[in-house]
């Protein structure tokens, strides 16, 4: 997404095309379209440029056969683990443009045709230069009903930091989760919240930057109890920090 001219651009289910950010970026610039899905999406990226590529890996179809064996009979079931593999990138040039962009594979052994929050504009990723970009990553399924990146960017517009919208996002998304629970036991909902895996980040056209999740000691991913990001300002090397350090 372009936050100047609010371009946007998504690809969903496609096979063939590893390069989804740059397949979602000639959707944008080449096509009357903002979403083109499975083999549609692959035809156009290839006609326009973008590599043709096997995106299933041997090591990816291992696993995959491995895990069959072992849940063949528990078709539907939640297998999620710690599948979630989202990269979410917020850009901002020196005359103030804003893009966002987000691409995944989404929730491992998923359903065939299930689509989550990556690709969908205002969940997965929003951005508007006046205001502000975000980008979300992890259960999508929660992601999408809160529509956490437009959430964070709506509390930018009304004058928020990036640090206090994202932290009002996940909060605004742990109540639509605790709302989706109701009627369940207090033990059942506690488990639920942890094993919430969402983390969101922003960025203004000042540059200021945000982030927040909610992972906490309690419930930690891959091992830990916060959400790492990348930042990079031209001049100086890539700093990773945990979002708990961001002031
Ligand atoms: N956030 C990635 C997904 O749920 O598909």
């Amino acid at each position: 997404m372009e936050g100047t001219s609010m371009s946007y651009g998504a690809v969903l289910a496609v096979r063939g095309v590893v390069k989804a950010f740059s397949a979602a970026r000639v959707v944008m610039e080449r096509s009357p379209h903002s979403v083109l899905a499975g083999e549609g999406a692959t035809t156009f990226a290839v006609r326009n440029g973008i590599e043709a590529a096997e995106t299933l890996t041997d090591d990816a179809k291992q696993q995959f056969e491995d895990w069959r064996r072992q849940h063949l009979e528990e078709e539907g079931s939640d297998h999620r683990g710690e599948s979630h593999d989202t990269v979410g990138v917020i850009c901002l040039d020196h005359d103030g443009n804003l893009c966002a962009g987000t691409s995944t594979s989404g929730w491992k052994f998923k359903h065939p045709g299930r689509v989550g929050d990556a690709p969908v504009v205002g969940s997965g990723l929003y951005c508007d230069s006046s205001v502000g970009a975000a980008v979300a990553t992890g259960d999508g399924e929660e992601i999408l009903r809160t529509c956490l990146s437009f959430a964070v960017v709506e509390f930018m517009r009304g004058g928020d930091s990036p640090q206090l919208a994202c932290k009002k996002g996940i909060a605004r998304l742990e109540e639509t989760v605790k709302r989706s629970a109701a009627g369940r036991s207090v033990e059942e909902v506690n488990r639920m919240h942890d094993r919430l895996t969402v983390a969101v980040m922003a960025m203004n056209p000042k540059g200021d930057i945000g982030a927040a999740s909610t992972l906490g000691p309690r419930n930690v991913h891959r091992g830990r109890p916060s959400f790492p990001l990348a930042i990079w300002r031209k001049g100086d090397p890539v700093r990773v920090v945990e979002e708990t350090e961001i002031p």
